[in-house]
């Protein structure tokens, strides 16, 4: 006869992380997402959740500097890892040459998609730092937006890419944080 395995859905565990360049202690169910503990346990509400589904990108963050979808993440995988939220793009006197961008270029209009849309920009312009708009329209396609028709989102990210470049910044400079 085979043994009756005890299985706590329910367990918690530790995860240690840094959050924003800040170390963050959080304890959290075994099958906790990554979004649920950005939002719920850092608090941290800037990071969005649209579907729930991996569709739409709204809760996109960096999690070891490259773009990851926050509902598709187990908090867990955060676990010695660096997670950026929206909270840490903007210095405490200057706003992030991205979020610039957009508000010159009108990359936003509700602003729900915007959030992950920077996180995403983040990760394009640190693998292409003057990304042609293929590139951008290719890289931006699993981040929904449903009301700037995305021309705004790609001139931003575009002229974001270039200012950094004259300023002879990378788009994860440590100046950004
Ligand atoms: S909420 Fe994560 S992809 Fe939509
Ligand atoms: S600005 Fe409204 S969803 Fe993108």
């Amino acid at each position: 006869m085979s043994k009756v395995q005890n299985w706590d859905a329910d367990a918690k565990v530790a995860v240690a992380t840094t959050v924003n360049g800040i170390p963050a202690a959080c304890s959290v169910e075994t099958r906790s997402l990554l979004v649920n503990m950005i939002r719920r346990d850092l608090r941290l509400t800037g990071t969005h959740v649209g579907c729930d589904t991996t569709q739409c990108g709204a809760c996109t963050v960096l999690l070891n500097g490259r773009a990851t979808k926050s509902c598709t993440a187990l908090a867990l995988e955060a676990d010695g890892a660096s997670i950026r939220t929206i909270e840490g793009v903007a210095t405490d006197t200057e706003l992030h040459p991205i979020q610039r961008a957009f508000h010159e270029h009108h990359g936003l209009q509700c602003g729900y998609c915007t959030p992950g849309m920077i996180m995403m920009a983040l990760d394009i312009l640190t693998r292409h730092p003057r990304p042609t708009e293929e590139q951008v329209r290719h890289d931006i396609e699993g981040n929904i937006c449903r009301c700037t028709g995305y021309e705004n989102i790609v001139k931003s990210i575009m002229a974001a890419g270039e200012e950094l470049h004259a300023r002879g910044l990378a788009a994860q400079d440590p100046a950004w944080r």
